[in-house]
């Protein structure tokens, strides 16, 4: 399907995309399921992308699967998506350490049920000395609460607050290591951030698809990067370049 070396070669080997996995209720739903089965159809898409991403040579792919909010569900949803994401490592870890993927989980660990985080615990030590895709998952994750993670750290160490940079934040994430976005994906048609990875999503270029996540494949991942090759990023700067989608817009006047 398509240019896929083209794709490799224009991307550059140091992105990192991140993925809202969206739409697995209404996709459930809309097929007369329990909103579930629509999270666990998604096990799917998770399995393409992250071939995807390999394929494509994404340096890094994180992706959204349980965010601090998502507590406010029913109690019997919580519970299944708790599960659900302690057997897929079940299902994948090993898969994933002999493709030399790195897996991390990005999220507050404390509200996590005991044998899901012994789980992630013993991914994370598995595959932590992999050199291939790194693959974060964000789970039981909030952007803000991170970042008051990051400040009761800080705090903890009493500096004088004149020191205190945008690279003190960045050190005292949960992991400081995890670069900025360059391309968020959402799925399902919805346009908002849902308060994810606030911080490392500041200059992402926004890509929002129309398709709800269990059906997400390659050719999605593939779309989004082929749209991202189009944007001009200019990190507040003047572009060299009028930004293709204006040019298209007021037609080429010379
Ligand atoms: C995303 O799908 C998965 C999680 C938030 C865990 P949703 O469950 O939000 O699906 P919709 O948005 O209700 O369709
Ligand atoms: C964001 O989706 C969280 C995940 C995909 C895990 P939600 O479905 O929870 O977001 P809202 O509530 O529609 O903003
Ligand atoms: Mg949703």
């Amino acid at each position: 399907m398509g240019n896929q070396s083209h794709l490799i070669e224009t991307i550059g080997p140091d992105l990192h995309v991140a993925a809202i996995m969206d739409g697995n209720g209404r996709w459930a739903t809309s097929r007369g399921l329990e909103r579930t089965a629509g999270h666990a159809a998604g096990e799917d898409a998770i399995t393409a992308i992250v071939t995807a991403a390999e394929r494509y040579r994404v340096a890094e792919l994180s992706l959204f699967a349980f965010s601090t909010e998502n507590w406010n569900r029913p109690v019997a949803e919580v519970e299944f998506l708790m599960r659900f994401n302690g057997r897929l490592i079940d299902r994948h870890g090993q898969d994933y350490h002999d493709r030399n993927i790195r897996v991390r989980y990005l999220g507050e660990r404390e509200a996590i049920p005991d044998d899901v985080r012994r789980k992630i615990g013993w991914i994370e030590e598995l595959t932590g000395a992999n050199s291939g895709l790194k693959l974060n998952f964000a789970f039981n994750h909030g952007g803000r609460a991170e970042l008051a993670t990051a400040v009761r750290s800080i705090v903890r160490e009493a500096p004088d607050p004149s020191d205190i940079t945008e690279s003190t934040i960045q050190a005292h994430l949960q992991f400081s290591d995890i670069p900025d976005v360059d391309l968020l994906i959402r799925t399902s048609g919805e346009y908002r951030i849902s308060n994810f990875m606030l911080w490392r999503l500041a200059y992402a270029e926004l890509v929002f698809l129309d398709v709800y996540w269990p059906d997400f494949r390659d050719e999605h991942l593939a779309e989004a990067l082929r749209i991202y090759e189009t944007r001009t990023r200019r990190f507040g700067e003047i572009s060299p370049e009028p930004h293709l989608a204006i040019a298209a817009a007021v037609g080429d006047q010379g």
